[in-house]
């Protein structure tokens, strides 16, 4: 049951509850502080000067805000937002027929724009740089090719795997920002949002301990919210105290700092078949079954935000802090903690 709660993407079932809880405005939005102020500033100074915002793309694990950031930019800038993605646009001309759509200041949305074929990506250049599209007419001898001018629109693209996509496509953006995790505090800010509107009453350290496993994610933190809620119903408790939380979240078998099974499974390998580390990613992917880029961008970021990882010149390595949380041997005679992190 853990692995599912902890799950970063969504589960099935959970989109209506995500648009309910999906906040609509910048104002709304908890955390990334700096994010969220360069944002302020990049769509106030576009406003006023009446043009569309520039190219914006957002990196990150999934389940951190990038699709709800690419809404609140539509609703800040007061124009439409079309969703597509890297996976639906299978041909130029799914692309085309989109661009082809579109208003004067609309947003243009690719979800998983690392996911998107080399020919589509081709027609997305002039389109982001000088909005033209390039586009063939007809067959054979008889075909021909016409430029069409398209109105100034934001491409706004998400990707949870930015190693994927290429310079030249990168390089077109002229807004890129990596989202991290979030720190417990802005967690607990969303606990007690999302708790409000979906009105479940929340103690305050009951809140705080569902933030804490939460993986660092927000869509974590709303889900085991409403399963607490589920286990203090269950104890006859309107609402959701402190007691339940942990209740709820033992039955879950949720890790105290959040760790998914993937992530235990980790740091278990580094302990057991590689002596504490130092170890390359391949290896590790190798020895997990698990594809290095899955490993790369959900799993070791977490790990090295909260100290349970550290990266070095010849690999990744366990650091005490993971040894004590896991509950391993330290190994007898090994060179690994010798200093304490
Ligand atoms: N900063 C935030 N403040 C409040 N709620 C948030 C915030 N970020 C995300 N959420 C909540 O988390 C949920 C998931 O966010 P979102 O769908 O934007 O993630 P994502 O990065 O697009 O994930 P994926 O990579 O899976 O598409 C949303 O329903 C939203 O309610
Ligand atoms: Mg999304």
């Amino acid at each position: 049951m853990s692995d599912e709660v902890l799950q970063p993407d969504v589960q099935p079932g959970e989109d209506a509850l995500e648009e309910t809880l999906r906040p609509r405005r910048l104002g709304e939005f908890v955390g990334q502080e700096r994010l969220r102020s360069n944002l302020e500033v990049f769509i106030g100074a576009a406003r006023d000067r009446g043009e569309p915002l520039d190219h914006v793309l957002f990196a990150g694990p999934p389940g951190l805000g990038k699709t709800t950031l690419a809404q609140i930019i539509a609703a800040e800038m007061g124009a439409e937002i079309h969703h597509t993605s890297g996976p639906v646009l299978e041909r130029a001309g799914d692309l085309a027929a989109m661009l082809t759509n579109l208003q004067e200041g609309d947003v243009l949305f690719i979800d998983e724009i690392h996911r998107l074929g080399a020919s589509v990506e081709e027609i997305l250049y002039p389109a982001m740089e000088d909005f033209e599209l390039d586009l063939v007419i007809g067959q054979g001898p008889a075909a021909r090719s016409v430029r069409l001018t398209l109105p100034p629109f934001t491409l706004v693209a998400a990707t949870t795997r930015m190693g994927l996509l290429t310079a030249p496509l990168r390089d077109r953006f002229g807004i890129v920002h990596r989202l991290g995790f979030y720190g417990a505090g802005d967690l607990t800010t969303i606990v007690h949002r999302s708790a409000r509107i979906l009105s479940i009453p929340v103690e305050d350290d009951a809140a705080e301990e569902i933030a804490r496993r939460s993986r660092g994610t927000p869509r974590i933190a709303n889900r085991l919210l409403r399963r607490v809620r589920d286990f203090a119903h269950h104890m006859g408790s309107e609402r959701v105290t402190l007691e339940a939380a942990r209740w709820g979240l033992e039955q879950m078998e949720v890790d105290g700092v959040g760790l998914d099974q993937v992530d235990r499974l980790l740091l278990t390998t580094i302990a057991e078949v590689y002596d504490g580390g130092p170890v390359g990613l391949k290896a590790l992917a190798a020895s997990l079954g698990e594809d290095q880029g899955t490993l790369e961008d959900i799993h070791e970021p977490y790990l090295l935000q909260i100290g349970f990882l550290r990266r070095t010149s010849r690999g990744r390595m366990l650091t005490p802090r993971a040894v004590r949380h896991l509950g391993l041997e330290p190994l007898v005679g090994d060179s690994l903690f010798p200093e304490e992190g």
